[in-house]
Parts: C-alpha cells; sequence; structure tokens
C-alpha cells in the first residue's frame, strides 16, 4: 500500500496517505519510531548515506523518521498540487517559518485584516523588526487587491474565512492577481483543514495548517503544516531545517490516527454545526451569526462556489447586552467547555472581540460575540443546553 494517487477521490486518500510498505512493513499504522540516532552499518555505509539532504532517508533524528514522513506524505495528498509538506510544533510555528522562507527584509506582506491574532503578532513584532513592512487589507478585496501591490510586494496572505469573524476571501480572485505581478501567495486554510477547501488546487503557492486543530482532532496534539508548489520546497525545507523545526513521532503517530477519520468527522461537524447555526439565527435574542454557509455571511457567494462543505467552528453576535450577560450564557454551560483552542471532538464557547485586532476594516456589532466549536455530542443535546443559556443571557442582560 502506498500514498500516490491524487486521482482518487479525498476520503479515499485519507486512508491510504502515506501508508507505503517500507514504512507501516507488514501493519497498518507505521510504528512510531522514536530516535535521535540513526546508525550507520560501518563507516564506507555513512560515506554512502545522505550525508547531504535527501528527503524520506534515514540521517539523524531531526530530520524525522517513518512515522513524520508518512504524515507529511498524507497532508500533501490532501492538497492537489502540492510538492510536498514540511511539519512543525504548532500552527504558529508553520507560519512564521512559511513567511520567513518566502520574505526578505524590505519587502511588504500584505495581510488579511481578519487575520489570526497571532499572525498579525508576528508581523508586527518580528517581522517588522526584521524590514519587512506588513500593510493590512479589508478580506472582502478580491481582484481589488491589484491595487495594493507595490514593487516591494513580496507576499500575500490569505485566512478564509478569518478567524472570528468569518468572512469568506476570493482566493481565486487574488491568486490570479498575485501571479500576474509575480507575488508569492500564503494561505492559513486551518477552518477547512485542506478539506473542504483545496487551496494549492484554487491558485494558492503555500497552505498552512494549525494541525492541532481538525487534523489531529482528540485535542491532545500541537501540530502545524506547511504544503507548497514545487517552486518554494526548497525555500520552504530549508528554512524548516535552518530553525530546527521537528516534530516527535508520538506527535506524528497521533496526528495520523486523527487525519484518517477526518471525512466522517468534518461532516459531523458540519451538520451539527449548520443545524446550531440555523436554529441560533431564528433566536431573538441574537443579533447576527457569523457561519460561511448562511446567506448573510460576508463571501458567502464565495464560500457556495469553492468551499464543499464547511466546518464546526462560527461566532454569533448578541443582540445588546454586556460582556457579563455573555459570560453568563457560557459559565452556566454544561457540554461545552470554556478554552482557546477548536476542531477538537468537544465543544467549546469563547468570548471573543474582533474589534482591536482590525485596521483596515471597522468591525461594529450590536452586542458581545462568542464563538462556538461544535463537537461530536448529539446536536440535541447541545442546542438544549444553548437554549438554557439563552434564557441565562437574556435574564441578565435585562437587569442591567
Ligand atoms: C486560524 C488559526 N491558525 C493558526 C492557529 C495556530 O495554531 P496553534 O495553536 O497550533 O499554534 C490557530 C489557533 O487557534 C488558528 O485558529
Amino acid at each position: 500500500m502506498s500514498g500516490g494517487g491524487s486521482d482518487r477521490k479525498p476520503a479515499t486518500r485519507l486512508v491510504t496517505g502515506g501508508r507505503r510498505k517500507e514504512w507501516t512493513g507488514a501493519v497498518v499504522n507505521p510504528p512510531v519510531w522514536r530516535a535521535s540516532t540513526h546508525l550507520y552499518d560501518s563507516v564506507a555505509d555513512l560515506r554512502a548515506g545522505p550525508t547531504t539532504n535527501e528527503d524520506g532517508r534515514f540521517f539523524y533524528g531531526r530530520r524525522g523518521s517513518p512515522t513524520q514522513w508518512a504524515l507529511a506524505e498524507a497532508l500533501t495528498e490532501l492538497e492537489p498540487g502540492g510538492h510536498g509538506t514540511m511539519l512543525f510544533p504548532s500552527g504558529v510555528s508553520a507560519i512564521a517559518c512559511a513567511l520567513l522562507a518566502v520574505l526578505r527584509p524590505g519587502d511588504v506582506l500584505l495581510m488579511t485584516d481578519s487575520s489570526y491574532d497571532p499572525t498579525r503578532s508576528y508581523a508586527e513584532a518580528f517581522l517588522k523588526k526584521w524590514g519587512v513592512e506588513t500593510r493590512y487589507y479589508d478580506p472582502l478585496v478580491g481582484a481589488g487587491i491589484s491595487d495594493l501591490i507595490c514593487d516591494r510586494t513580496r507576499a500575500i496572505m490569505m485566512e478564509s474565512p478569518g478567524s472570528l469573524t468569518f468572512e469568506i476571501q476570493d482566493v481565486p480572485a487574488i491568486c490570479a492577481a498575485a501571479q500576474e505581478r509575480g507575488v508569492i501567495t500564503l494561505l492559513d486554510n486551518t477552518w477547512a483543514a485542506s478539506y473542504f477547501f483545496r487551496g494549492i488546487e484554487r491558485g494558492v503557492d503555500i497552505t498552512i495548517l494549525a494541525g492541532t486543530k481538525y487534523i489531529v482532532g482528540h485535542s491532545d496534539v500541537m501540530l502545524g503544516s506547511v504544503t507548497c508548489r514545487e517552486k518554494y520546497w526548497q525555500r520552504l525545507r530549508r528554512t524548516a531545517q535552518q530553525l530546527g523545526q521537528v516534530i516527535s513521532p508520538d506527535d506524528a503517530y497521533l496526528a495520523l490516527r486523527g487525519l484518517r477519520t477526518l471525512d466522517v468527522r468534518m461532516r459531523q461537524h458540519q451538520e451539527s454545526g449548520l443545524t446550531i447555526a440555523r436554529w441560533l439565527s431564528q433566536k431573538p435574542q441574537i443579533a447576527k451569526v457569523l457561519h460561511p454557509a448562511l446567506p448573510d455571511c460576508p463571501g458567502h457567494a464565495t464560500w457556495q462556489r469553492d468551499f464543499s462543505g464547511s466546518a464546526g467552528l462560527f461566532s454569533f453576535v448578541l443582540d445588546g447586552g454586556d460582556d457579563e450577560a455573555a459570560a453568563s450564557l457560557i459559565d452556566g454551560l454544561e457540554l461545552f467547555g470554556i478554552g482557546y483552542s477548536w476542531g477538537g471532538y468537544e465543544s467549546l464557547a469563547l468570548p471573543v472581540d474582533p474589534a482591536p485586532d482590525r485596521t483596515a476594516t471597522k468591525w461594529q456589532t450590536e452586542g458581545p460575540v462568542i464563538r462556538l466549536n461544535i463537537g461530536l455530542e448529539d446536536c440535541d443535546d447541545l442546542i438544549a443546553d444553548l437554549a438554557k443559556g439563552l434564557e441565562r443571557y437574556e435574564k441578565a442582560a435585562c437587569k442591567r
């Protein structure tokens, strides 16, 4: 059994990806090769070995082992048109390295105003000190990105949908404009997990995943990955290696285990997420539901055109009330944990405020915003829990 076969359907590729016989042996999954030192039979063997930089050959622990190679290969298969994947110990380290691999001091980076806030902080702190200027753009800019490209623009960072606010970007239009001007495109594709949206196929040069979320899927591993076209592969690989980036084989094993069930999990996240989003949108306490599959979400038509599904993460805006009223909704929930991550099997609720992270656009709402990660619990139970939460919110909002 080997991965291969990008002509196969995505669900099949999730099952076969990375399962080369030379990596798995006689069992289904590649074993956990826990090693720093790789041994050679003799000095002659050492000299004949891959002292230069080769993929998929034993060399030294930092270059990985079959467990990590299998995961990297399976992730590459999620992005048709991708040449290879580098693995990172978190989504943020993947974003940082991908940007570092393509930018040079003096460059301008265009970044969507809806970016994940640590991506923004990295640009403002690290990249700025390193001589890169970041300019933010309206996530809904589409082909209008052309007007923002100048001689110094090296790269465009996209995230679709946007963190917290869920605007869908016209990625193909942005990529077409970028390509015409020789600008490199990067996409944080974590929400779609490279499964409901295949970025490289749609024109993106480099796609990034926080594997911590849906790829791992069980809230027990931090992971990042970067997949890119052949043109950028050596640059990405060299930068990651120079920075000493490596993930443990145990984490790679858990990520592979999660990846095998991504299709069924994503379908359930989608179904429950949509049911709950639609239910919330009918409630008088809710001003707005920010979910790409709902018709009033900015960029919904683009989502319909480009995506094959929707994930279980979305936000809603309460119709008035203050942070304490929102907290009374969240605090009494029995099935929703309060925590920063998402993409796991368990539901989460988080108060969020998109406003401070906006500079190119303004974020104004009728009330507090809550982000939900819809997990794999029974949807009726989640709705019953949220219904009680809305009652608590209403009482708290009336008292003030
Ligand atoms: C959209 C997005 N990208 C990247 C990351 C960063 O991933 P990690 O937490 O693995 O560093 C996150 C984390 O929440 C995220 O939401």
